[in-house]
């Protein structure tokens, strides 16, 4: 999961502290950025409780008989989706940081991230135990037999890795490579598309998963632009 603790110093510098032994006004210049971002707390108090919205929804519709003749099928269906929403909002992130200049997006990124996996999670447990029953013989076979549910798998796995590695310990711990290592998140993209898109086509159903996927092409390709001119930039 994108971890927030090094674009964190890039806010630090677009926000500096007051030095000690500043003249007053400058230190009070310096304290002006730092003032700007008292938003930030708050918006992520929101954004943390709003996440839950897609779950509260499960709950409440099983509390009033609302979950449709396939409660299974609407649990599945709901967490698959909202965990593709949380992905591609995460992804939106550092193109939304780079366009508005507001660098404290990025602090909402690694939040955004565990809650695509936690609704992953929901989702692989609903799988597991109400389609499934824990039957892991059956599970592995769906696995190798269904490509749809083999990428599905995939990208769970690829979403642990970032999960385990999203706590600011692992970030200072693995230096450079977690920044390799959480570029993973844009296969975990292409991985979510590619079974929602086999996962529809059996049903001659395809118009969410190419709203979802042209969303996915262009934050990936946003950032294929951005690679390309900052190495033509560099070899310049
Ligand atoms: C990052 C990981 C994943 C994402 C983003 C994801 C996303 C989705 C989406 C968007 C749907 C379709 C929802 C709809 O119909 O509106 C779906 C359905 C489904 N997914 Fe996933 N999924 C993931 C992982 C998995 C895993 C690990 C499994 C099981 C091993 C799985 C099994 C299923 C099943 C069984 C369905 C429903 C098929 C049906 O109703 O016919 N998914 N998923």
């Amino acid at each position: 999961m994108a971890s927030d603790s090094q674009p964190a110093a890039r806010i630090g510098r677009h926000a500096p502290r007051a030095q000690a032994g500043a003249t007053a006004p400058a230190s009070a210049a310096a304290r002006r950025p730092a003032a700007g971002l008292r938003w930030v707390v708050p918006a992520k108090i929101a954004v943390f409780i709003a996440a839950w919205y897609p779950l509260a929804r499960i709950v409440l519709f099983g509390l009033t008989d609302r979950l449709g003749a396939n409660p299974i099928e609407f649990i599945t269906r709901s967490t698959g989706l909202w965990t593709l929403v949380f992905l591609c909002i995460t992804l939106a992130v550092t193109p939304l940081r780079r366009i508005t200049g507001i660098a404290a997006f990025v602090r909402f990124r690694r939040m955004l991230g565990l809650y695509a996996f936690f609704y992953a999670t929901l989702h692989f447990a609903t799988y597991l135990w109400f389609d499934k029953w824990f039957n892991v013989e059956d599970i592995v076979q769906d696995i190798g037999k269904r490509p749809f549910i083999t990428v599905g798998f995939a990208a769970f796995v690829l979403l642990i890795a970032l999960a385990v590695t999203s706590p600011r310990a692992m970030v200072r711990k693995l230096g450079r490579r977690w920044q390799s290592l959480h570029r993973v998140i844009y296969a975990i993209g292409a991985l979510a598309i590619l079974h929602f898109w086999w996962m529809k086509a059996g049903k001659h159903d395809l118009l969410l998963p190419k709203i979802y996927g042209a969303i996915m092409l262009a934050l990936l390709g946003w950032r294929l632009v951005v690679w390309l001119r900052e190495r033509g930039l560099k070899s310049r």
